[in-house]
């Protein structure tokens, strides 16, 4: 009965299957760019569970689900009896009789794994404290559609070792490039991803030393959500890691510079670098809802044989 397929972390599906997602994604782009309708969910229904604050990841879900021909609801903890105590695994039980996938944003990274283990239908993970793999989705379609494959390539992330930053330990080795994570001491990515990755990762408090000869540089909030009281902290700790024009100097030439959003100007980037020739943080954005609809078309069955 369990036997849906789930989207909870990179590791999820196959190099290929990723590979794929992301050239799908681009064959969706280029269809929805030539005004084409394609409605392969037509009477499909997603679920969003929002436990944290969303701009791209609820409108890529919602405005993609539309796309496809289907229908998204977007549930907040105030509303719903989940953030009344229900136990998550009835909530799954029961949405999933309802609906054709469910996509969840929250704290705890068990909350996903214990709704997908009661889930019929495919659970996505929209952002735990662990991962944020859809955003991966969409920066490895950003940087195939700029430079082609990533495989052998240099990526550093400067900053937080988050839960992007884990998510990007993760497409290291599924997409097999080098990743070096420059971050302060007590920040480090979680052991667990960084053991999982070997030698394909390393850890610097340099972000010079990291940034050398990179191809794609990316960073995150240095604060993230659910960390709010520590943020004063955290600024005075960071303060060195910030991305700047003069970091992305060292460089390769060609490279590119990637921020998930939302971007604290004068924190983890200078006020000026969203607007460098180098980023590409607004295509990446746009991403999201054409590797989520890959994501979707994957994951969700084909729409219902008209009666
Ligand atoms: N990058 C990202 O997930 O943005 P939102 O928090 O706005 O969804
Ligand atoms: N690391 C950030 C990402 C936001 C998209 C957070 O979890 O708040």
């Amino acid at each position: 009965m369990m036997s849906a397929r789930h989207f909870l972390s990179m590791m999820d599906y196959t190099p290929d299957e990723l590979v794929g997602m992301i050239r799908r994604g681009i064959e969706l782009k280029d269809l929805r760019n030539r005004g084409v309708l394609f409605e392969p969910l037509r009477g499909r229904v997603l679920a969003m569970i929002f436990e944290k604050s969303s701009t791209r990841t609820r409108v890529s879900f919602e405005a993609g689900m539309i796309q496809l021909g289907g229908q998204a609801i977007f549930l907040s903890p105030r509303d719903t009896q989940l953030g009344r105590g229900e136990p998550i695994a009835d909530g799954a039980r029961v949405m999933s009789r309802m609906v054709d996938a469910v996509m969840i944003r929250t704290f705890a990274h068990s909350n996903l794994t214990e709704f997908a283990a009661n889930s019929r239908v495919p659970v996505i993970n929209g952002l735990s404290d662990d991962l944020h793999p859809c955003q991966l989705l969409a920066d490895m379609q950003t940087f195939l559609e700029h430079r082609g494959s990533i495989k052998g390539k240099t990526v550093a992330w400067i900053g937080d070792g988050n839960n992007m930053c884990n998510s990007y330990i993760e497409a290291a080795i599924q997409f097999d490039f080098q990743l070096r994570v420059a971050c302060p001491e007590g920040y480090e990515p979680n052991p667990q991803f960084m053991a999982l990755a070997g030698d394909r990762v390393t850890l610097t408090r340099d972000p010079r030393e990291a940034v050398k000869g990179a191809h794609l540089i990316s960073t995150d909030v240095w604060t993230s959500m659910g960390q709010e009281e520590e943020t004063a902290k955290r600024i005075a700790l960071f303060k060195p890691f910030q991305v700047t024009r003069a970091l992305l100097d060292l460089a390769a030439d060609d490279a590119l510079f990637m921020h998930c959003l939302p971007a604290h100007r004068g924190e983890e980037i200078s006020e000026d670098l969203l607007d460098d020739v180098r980023s590409v943080a607004w295509d990446q954005a746009e991403n999201r809802l054409h590797a989520q609809k890959a994501l979707l078309e994957f994951l969700v069955a084909p729409a219902y044989q008209p009666a």
